[in-house]
């Protein structure tokens, strides 16, 4: 997965005038305030590059990766609007462009730069430049989406304004970590708990059976750019993201049987799968004897449904 091209053409151009000594400065700042739970300052032009060339790559694939879910499960309920809290550069709108295409987008954002770049990444988009903390309503979408912004706003309380705010359905995303888990969590139960029905990753509505110090996450493949290996001297041309999220909706859809939680394991002839269920975490031994459990769990990654469907 990667940003597409016209975008990446995009953020090459608006990134070419920072320079790469300065680039990387930025880099390596937002990249430490990540890694030690900080949130980082984006507000100028080279820090906003680094968001835009190490960052938002991921975000989209992540946002990506949840949307087509989100868009499967929903059936063929209409989501003709779409409202993007904390949008940044408009990674989750980009990823909600391809599975809900018929949809027109409303971004808010408070960094100016940042609004800037989503701008021009997404033209047709309305973009509201604030502070979504200071919002008592939002204006109601049919799909609404918070992307790795509400641990950074650090106001739990915004979740029940997202779902008033959702006619259709709620997505809230944040950094697979323990901490960001820790957002997913509290927001799933204060979501079920105002009558909204699962629509993924859970199998059900009932009590999350992962305990601290595991978590509930996933990850998506990214592809990196040049310029993004050069900046962060990596070997790889790929990384994976790391995510943990819930979606929700107005109303009730069918979710997944069971989900895979972790990276299947492969040996010959045999494929083992750690499953969420509604019965709690189940093990899945796929042997070849049985042939079409076999099939199923070989072409199943970490993340999917399990059965397919
Ligand atoms: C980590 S970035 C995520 C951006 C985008 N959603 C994505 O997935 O790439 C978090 C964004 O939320 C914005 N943000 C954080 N708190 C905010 C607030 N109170 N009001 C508006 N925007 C906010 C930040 O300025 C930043 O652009």
């Amino acid at each position: 997965m990667q940003l597409p091209e016209p975008v990446r053409r995009k953020i090459e151009e608006r990134v070419a005038p920072v320079g790469f000594p300065a680039l990387k400065r930025a880099s390596a700042e937002v990249s430490e305030a990540y890694r030690e739970g900080r949130t980082p300052t984006l507000g100028t032009a080279a820090r906003t590059a680094a968001y835009l060339v190490t960052r938002m790559p991921a975000t989209f694939a992540a946002a990506d990766a949840v949307l087509r879910e989100v868009r499967e499960r929903l059936g063929s309920a209409k989501v003709e609007s779409v409202l993007d809290v904390g949008a940044g550069s408009g990674a989750a709108s980009l990823a909600a462009q391809r599975w809900f295409s018929e949809s027109r987008f409303t971004l808010i954002e408070r960094d100016a730069i940042m609004a800037d770049a989503a701008r021009e990444i997404l033209p047709g988009a309305r973009i509201r430049m604030e502070d979504f903390t200071r919002l008592e309503r939002f204006p109601p979408h049919d799909l609404v989406i918070a992307a790795y912004a509400l641990g950074e706003a650090r106001r739990p309380e915004v979740v029940a304004r997202l779902w008033e705010a959702a006619r259709v359905a709620l997505v809230v995303i944040e950094p697979g970590t323990p901490r960001g888990f820790g957002w997913i969590l509290d927001a799933r139960s204060l979501l079920l708990a105002s009558g909204a029905y699962m629509v993924a990753p859970c199998p059900g509505a009932g009590p999350c059976p992962l305990a601290d110090p595991d978590w509930c996450h996933f990850a998506a493949r990214v592809e990196r750019t040049s310029l993004h290996r050069r900046l962060k001297q990596a070997e790889l041309n790929y990384e994976d993201e790391k995510f943990s999220y819930v979606a929700v909706a107005r109303e009730s859809v069918t979710p997944a049987a069971s989900r895979i939680i972790r990276r299947p394991r492969h040996s010959p002839g045999l494929v083992v799968l750690e499953t969420c269920t509604p019965r709690g975490v189940e093990t899945v031994r796929a042997t070849q004897r049985d042939r079409d459990r076999f099939r199923a769990a070989r072409r199943s990654g970490w993340g999917d449904p399990f059965p397919p469907a």
